[in-house]
């Protein structure tokens, strides 16, 4: 009788299946495909498009168990509407205390403009990659954001100002189109005088009590010296930015290692299920946000 032999698997497969599949992924994801009940405590207008929401987790053991790390996102939920991806926009040491900063594009963020104080959303979360600032100790650091990407940026600056010792030198380049689009102007004094860190301002189209500079981002990168092997940067903004930025960085010589952004897909589940935000092989919502620059480039159709 001829014996058949069944392959249990392609052999070419073994390294991918060499764990047990766990279609539940509950070993992997732990609390993070739980919805939080959080409440709306206050709501900043920052611009015409702008407000910054400050959020609380109702259950008091959930919010002493939430934890993100900078550059991580939640996918806030208004039941019957809809979720979206946001980048965690406040301190990673202000336990309990989660700030977001959303722009009015669409029918959810419309919606939590509309919202006031006392208003009940979901959270889920914190999902994705963070910026590897334990790799930045001892280094310098350049906080670099376009427009809305000094959403993403503020929870890496929190952590980088209040732990300035880790740190080499450390500078914040910010540009918007109009002084109106700042985010965040009440805080430049702060960042200035009391964490002493180099913070530099460019707008592309100044009014008439603009002082400041002038221009695209990029123009900041003319009046420093970058030092490639002690430096790693952090950039933030719409494709478009973060490639002339990071590019230019390149040129001076940093390695593609050394820069990391933070890329913004549509996104459903947040935890690599429904594919939703793939590029190629690559799951935004968990190999990323935070990609560096030169795993950005390898993606294709990435930027
Ligand atoms: C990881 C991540 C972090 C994000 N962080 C922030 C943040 O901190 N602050 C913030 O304001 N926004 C952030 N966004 C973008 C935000 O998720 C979208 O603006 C939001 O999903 C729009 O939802 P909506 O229902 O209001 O708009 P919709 O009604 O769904 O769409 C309105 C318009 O927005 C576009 N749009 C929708 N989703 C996205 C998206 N993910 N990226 C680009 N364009 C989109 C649509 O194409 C359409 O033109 C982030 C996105 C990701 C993926
Ligand atoms: S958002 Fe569902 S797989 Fe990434």
């Amino acid at each position: 009788m001829t014996r058949v032999v069944l392959h249990p698997y392609d052999v070419r497969k073994e390294l991918a299946i060499a764990k047990p599949l766990d279609f539940n992924r509950r070993t992997q994801l732990k609390h993070v495909d739980r919805v939080f009940k959080a409440v709306l405590t206050n709501i900043v207008q920052l611009t015409e498009q702008e407000k910054l929401f400050h959020i609380r987790i109702l259950d008091d053991a959930e919010r002493e168990r939430f934890s993100f790390l900078p550059g991580q996102f939640v996918m806030v939920e208004l039941p019957g509407y809809g979720e979206v991806p946001i980048s965690i926009s406040s301190s990673p040491s202000s336990k309990g205390h989660i700030e977001l900063c959303i722009r009015k594009v669409g029918v959810v963020t419309g919606l939590l403009h509309a919202a006031r104080p006392g208003a009940r959303v979901g959270l889920r979360g914190p999902f994705g990659t963070h910026f590897p600032l334990g790799k930045m100790r001892g280094k310098n650091v350049l906080l670099i954001a376009g427009g809305l990407g000094i959403a993403p940026l503020r929870a890496p600056i929190f952590y980088v100002t209040e732990n300035l010792g880790e740190f080499a030198e450390v500078r914040i380049m910010y540009g918007a189109k109009r002084p109106k689009d700042l985010l965040f102007d009440y805080q430049y004094e702060q960042w200035r005088r009391i964490y002493d860190v180099g913070l530099d301002i460019i707008v592309e189209h100044p009014d008439d009590g603009w002082t400041g500079h002038v221009g695209l981002i990029t123009e900041l990168l003319d009046d420093i010296d970058l030092d490639p092997n002690e430096t790693f940067a952090i950039v933030c903004g719409p494709p478009v930015m973060f490639k002339f930025v990071c590019n230019r960085l390149r040129d001076m010589g940093l390695p593609m290692q050394h820069m990391f952004v933070s890329l913004e897909r549509r996104m459903h589940c947040g935890m690599g299920k429904c594919c939703r935000c793939n590029v190629g092989s690559t799951f935004t919502c968990i190999d990323g946000p935070v990609f560096d620059y030169w795993s950005v480039l390898n993606l294709k159709e990435a930027i």
